[in-house]
């Protein structure tokens, strides 16, 4: 056995989506680049279609469906989708995409252990449309965010934010390239901090390397081409 097969996993989680999944491979990439020590129990969807489920299979976690489509409401759906997870067991949950409002309930089942991540710089742009909004609202810049979830939409304690420079000639589209793009790095790094102890969120307060967080640490340039970090 080679020493790589030998480092612990030492984070279990189970990742949520609901379309097409490049969050998830940028982590995947980092797992198996033994970049990143998280042990993806599962990959989880509220739509049977969904392409990041695909890209699961493809790389051989095991997934599942629980079809938002089958609930009469949103607490009974929330409450099918905790049985489902916990029978995986997970440390954490990695939203990557994962679209529905979740209930108090399923936030409290999981408190401080649900991570997601949000193309805007948090709390500025919540919700859906960011980069027309951001051009729309003429900001110098935009970006992306993660952060631990709480009970309000795109709200919960701001673990990073990854800025993505605004240019004259810039749409939706190259605008929303360039972001996804910084999230493809500032996901895998923050859970990096996250599986190798040097973030911890304690009663909704984020501590990094011992030290309480209480704003954002600013990753500049995580948008560029080149290797990820
Ligand atoms: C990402 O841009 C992510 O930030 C966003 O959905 C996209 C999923 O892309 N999440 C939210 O808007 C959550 N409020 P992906 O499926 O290719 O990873």
């Amino acid at each position: 056995m080679s020493s790589s097969n030998l480092k612990p996993r030492t984070l279990s989680a189970v990742v949520l989506l609901s379309g097409t999944g490049t969050n998830f491979s940028a982590i995947a990439k980092a797992i198996q680049q033994d970049a990143l020590p998280i042990d993806i129990r599962a990959v989880l969807s509220d739509r049977p279609r969904a392409q990041g489920l695909e890209r699961a299979r493809a790389l051989q976690y095991p997934t599942q469906t629980v079809d938002a489509s089958q609930y009469p409401d949103r607490a009974t759906y929330d409450q099918a989708l905790i049985k489902a997870i916990d029978a995986y067991a997970p440390q954490l949950l990695v939203l990557a995409g994962y679209m529905r409002i979740l209930t108090p309930a399923f936030v409290a089942h999981y408190s401080d252990r649900i991570i997601n991540i949000h193309p805007s710089l948090l709390p500025s742009l919540k919700g859906l449309h960011t980069h027309q909004r951001a051009l729309d609202a003429r900001h110098a810049e935009h970006g992306c965010s993660v952060h631990f979830v709480s009970d309000l939409l795109d709200d919960g304690p701001l673990v990073a934010h990854a800025p993505v420079p605004i240019q004259p000639d810039d749409t939706a589209q190259t605008l929303a390239a360039r972001v996804q793009a910084a999230e493809h790095r500032l996901y895998p790094t923050v859970l990096g901090w996250l599986a190798t102890g040097r973030l911890q969120c304690i009663h909704h307060q984020l501590w990094l390397d011992g030290a309480r967080l209480s704003q954002p640490i600013r990753l500049d340039g995580l948008y560029q081409s080149g290797p990820s970090p």
